[in-house]
């Protein structure tokens, strides 16, 4: 009788394992110390997750021709960059994004940053935040950056995302805390499946400094879509105005930030519960053991680990329908981004025009702000329209319909002049 209930009981306990679980790879848990940040040490217990985050480091172009890991110039095919961003830091230096073990590099070396730039700016950089936040607060947004350099030890690695005593994966970043706090969301609680996503989310997304405390804010508190964020900007939160005056029309501008989760969000795949992790960290396999890729890079290079776990297409048709996404966003994104740089050029020469009609081209800088707004959010965002492709469309249309009307208002302020 007893070994009937003892078959029985391991009999649900394999059936259990078998379809109850979720796929997740097998390891054996290290005892790593709270405040090792080290990635090597970390990789002498957990070696094949190690190796494959060592693959950051490679630098190549992406299978899409779009992105890639390599720092290009983003100015060389879209001049108009040059203009849409004059006189702020993006129109001296404006690179490709690469791996997360450069962040620490590739931070000190940009032309963005001078000594006088806020500590704030090493909040997505280094795990060293974890410590440096325990001890200053806050306080440290304020710090020149420069001073916390010494601080900054390792760049983004393990301790970013898991914690060491459990391994599960954690946020440390208090920005983001904040921000899904104020939407009523507790991390603490998150599932299992959305933090396979907010480990991503504390970095990948739109922010900005708030003025004085320089703290980090991410705008989301009546939504996440380009005109929810426009309009939480419009409140002026804490008197925070402007990112800088455009010199040729003189308009408040917006820098829009990398907001890949805000993007994904309302997608096909965000609303399917497609994670970040899913496609950018796949299950994959050597000497038959599975484990979890940490090669962060473009999924279109293990398409099938990637993407085929889901899909039934060929990895071929697969490139082939990414790349006509991207395309068709690439198309209007130039088309706005130059319709935009025209409209700095006619609203700056309207206001040149003796007896110029103020208040209708102050309508125009408005139009203008919020046109350059719904561009950049899609230019700033890395997938070139892959992660939403219907609301970067969406939001692409909206951008070049804005910037004509702000050239037509500057005209018509000026009388009809151009
Ligand atoms: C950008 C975030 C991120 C970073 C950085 C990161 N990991 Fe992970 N890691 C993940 C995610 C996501 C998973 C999948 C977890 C899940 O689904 O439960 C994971 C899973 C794991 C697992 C569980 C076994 C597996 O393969 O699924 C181990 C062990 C691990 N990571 C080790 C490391 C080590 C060691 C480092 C540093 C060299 C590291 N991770 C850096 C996000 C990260
Ligand atoms: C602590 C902040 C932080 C976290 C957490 C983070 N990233 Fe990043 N990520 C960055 C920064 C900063 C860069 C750019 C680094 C550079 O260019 O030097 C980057 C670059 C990338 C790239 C470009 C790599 C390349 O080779 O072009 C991809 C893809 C990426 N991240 C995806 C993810 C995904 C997916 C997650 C979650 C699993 C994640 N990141 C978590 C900050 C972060
Ligand atoms: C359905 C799969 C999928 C999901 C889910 C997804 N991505 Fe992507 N991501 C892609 C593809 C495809 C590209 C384009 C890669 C290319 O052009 O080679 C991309 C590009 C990127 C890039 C730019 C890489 C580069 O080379 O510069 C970043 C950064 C990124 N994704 C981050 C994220 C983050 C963060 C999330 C979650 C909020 C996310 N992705 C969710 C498929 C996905
Ligand atoms: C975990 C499952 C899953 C993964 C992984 C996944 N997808 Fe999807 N994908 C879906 C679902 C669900 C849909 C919605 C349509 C459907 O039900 O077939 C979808 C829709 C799409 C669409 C059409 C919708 C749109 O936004 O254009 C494309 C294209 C696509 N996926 C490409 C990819 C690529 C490329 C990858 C890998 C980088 C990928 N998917 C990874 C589940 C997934």
């Amino acid at each position: 009788m007893l070994l009937l209930v003892v078959a029985a009981l391991i009999g649900v306990v394999i059936i259990f394992q078998a379809f109850v679980r979720k796929p997740e790879s097998q390891f054996k848990l290290a005892n790593i110390p709270a405040g090792e940040f080290d990635p090597a040490v970390w990789g002498k217990y957990y070696p094949l997750q190690y190796e494959s985050y060592r693959k950051n480091l490679e630098m190549s172009p992406s299978p899409t021709g779009f992105g890639g890991s390599e720092k290009v110039q983003k100015s060389v095919l879209e001049p108009e960059i040059l203009i849409n961003f004059k006189g702020m830091a993006f129109s001296k230096e404006y690179t490709e994004d690469r791996g997360h073990p450069y962040a620490i590099q590739d931070l000190k070396e940009t032309k963005r940053v001078t000594p006088a730039s806020p500590g704030a700016c090493m909040t997505c950089k280094t795990a060293n935040l974890i410590d440096i936040y325990k001890s200053k607060g806050w306080q440290y947004a304020k710090t020149p950056l420069p001073e916390l350099y010494p601080l900054m030890k390792h760049p983004i690695v393990c301790a970013n995302c898991h914690d060491p005593a459990t391994m599960n994966l954690r946020v440390v970043n208090p920005a983001f805390v904040e921000a899904m706090q104020r939407r009523g969301i507790d991390v603490k609680k998150a599932t299992r499946e959305e933090m396979r996503s907010y480990v991503c989310g504390q970095c990948h997304v739109e922010y900005y400094f708030e003025p004085e405390s320089q703290k980090v804010v991410f705008p989301w508190e009546k939504g996440v879509l380009p005109e929810q964020m426009y309009a939480y900007y419009q409140e002026r939160p804490a008197g925070f105005d402007q990112d800088w005056l455009h010199p040729d029309s003189q308009a408040k501008m917006l820098k829009a930030q990398h907001p890949e989760f805000e993007t994904w969000q309302n997608s096909v795949h965000g609303k399917s519960g497609v994670s970040c992790a899913d496609c950018h960290m796949p299950y994959v396999r050597k000497h038959g053991r599975k484990y979890t890729s940490h090669w962060v890079t473009s999924p279109m290079r293990t398409t099938k680990e990637s993407c085929m776990t889901c899909h039934t297409q060929s990895a071929e048709w697969l490139l082939q329908r990414v790349k006509t996404i991207q395309g068709n966003a690439w198309q209007l994104q130039k088309v706005a981004g130059q319709a935009v740089a025209r409209a700095h050029d006619v609203i700056g020469k309207a206001g040149n025009v003796a007896g110029v009609k103020q208040a209708e081209l102050a309508k125009a800088r408005e139009l203008l702000r919020k046109a350059q707004w719904f561009w950049d959010i899609v230019a700033a965002e890395n997938s070139m329209g892959f992660h939403n492709p219907d609301q970067v469309l969406n939001t692409l249309g909206q951008s070049i319909d804005m910037a004509h009307q702000a050239a037509a208002t500057a005209n018509k302020a000026a009388n009809g002049a151009f």
